[in-house]
């Protein structure tokens, strides 16, 4: 789904993306680097980020591959201190790492297994991120950089079984909101996307031939306005919109890419 005409918004401009041994993360990576970005992409899947890079690489862009745990303070700040040293000035940094299972389990409903999870889910999904900004922000300051999170549209629901999960998409939600005000006068741009149900490996890890489990996720309706699913690269080209130029005067709020999940409820 790679638009025949992508314009290269990225030329010359460092990157950094987080969770990109999978997914949304692979996606963004790709069409950030057919747009010329210069990628610093990070992953705990060392290999799959390695990949990813490769990946980049063979299709002409420009790519490398680094070990980042963001449920770990030491790791976040090794990962950080190496860009740095590398990259005095950074463009972008894109947070697509997330992780919904617990016990390998989507599923963690609150009264039968209570806060389980609650401490790892907020330290990935919401803690690491604002601590790679934070340590980032001489980095992003310098290079006039832009943020963007990748929240959900999780963050607006009500499930029993998810509900840690959907917690920390609303706060990074919020997290957004005020690491905006922070940064707004530093030159620094942050921002958001709510993604709808994406065919990732988020959803395949569960199944035993995860290959099938895709291409029955191609023909579910999802619960949406245009009634499917939507693939990673639609995701992706909309963080490529808010992390260039053409977003220039948007910082703050988080978008939603949903298939109009939002409003069809
Ligand atoms: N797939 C969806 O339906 C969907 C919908 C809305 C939002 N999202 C969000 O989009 C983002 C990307 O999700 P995806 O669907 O591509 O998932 P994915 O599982 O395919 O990719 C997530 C990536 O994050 C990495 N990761 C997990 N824990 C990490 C850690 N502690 N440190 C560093 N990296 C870690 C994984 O190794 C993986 O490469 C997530 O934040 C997710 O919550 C996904």
């Amino acid at each position: 789904m790679t638009s025949p005409d992508i314009v290269r918004r990225f030329t010359d401009r460092l990157v950094v993306v987080t969770g990109a041994a999978s997914g949304i993360g692979r996606a963004t990576a790709a069409r950030l680097g057919s747009e010329g970005a210069r990628l610093v992409l990070l992953d705990r899947d060392v290999p799959g980020a390695e990949a990813t890079a490769s990946a980049v690489r063979d299709a002409g862009g420009q790519a490398t591959a680094h070990m980042l745990d963001l449920s770990s303070e030491t790791s976040i700040t090794e990962a950080a201190t190496e860009i740095k040293a590398a990259h005095p000035r950074i463009q972008g940094l894109v947070g697509c790492a997330g992780l919904v299972h617990v016990d390998g389990s989507q599923e963690n409903p609150f009264l039968e297994r209570g806060l389980a999870g609650w401490d790892l889910l907020f330290a990935v999904n919401v803690r690491g991120m604002a601590q790679l900004v934070h340590e980032l922000v001489p980095a992003l300051t310098s290079g006039r950089g832009t943020v963007v999170t990748v929240s959900s549209e999780a963050a607006y629901r009500s499930r029993a079984g998810r509900w840690i999960y959907d917690a920390t998409k609303a706060a990074l939600v919020s997290v957004t909101r005020s690491m905006a005000a922070a940064l707004a006068p530093e030159g620094v741009r942050v921002v958001g996307v709510a993604p709808g149900g994406t065919i990732t490996e988020m959803h395949l890890q569960d199944h035993d031939d995860p290959e099938a489990a895709r291409a029955r996720m191609r023909t579910a309706t999802g619960s949406n306005l245009l009634g499917r699913l939507a693939e990673p690269e639609e995701i992706a080209a909309a963080i490529a919109f808010l992390a260039s130029d053409e977003a220039s005067f948007m910082t703050g709020t988080t978008i939603a890419v949903d298939g109009g999940g939002a409003g069809s409820r």
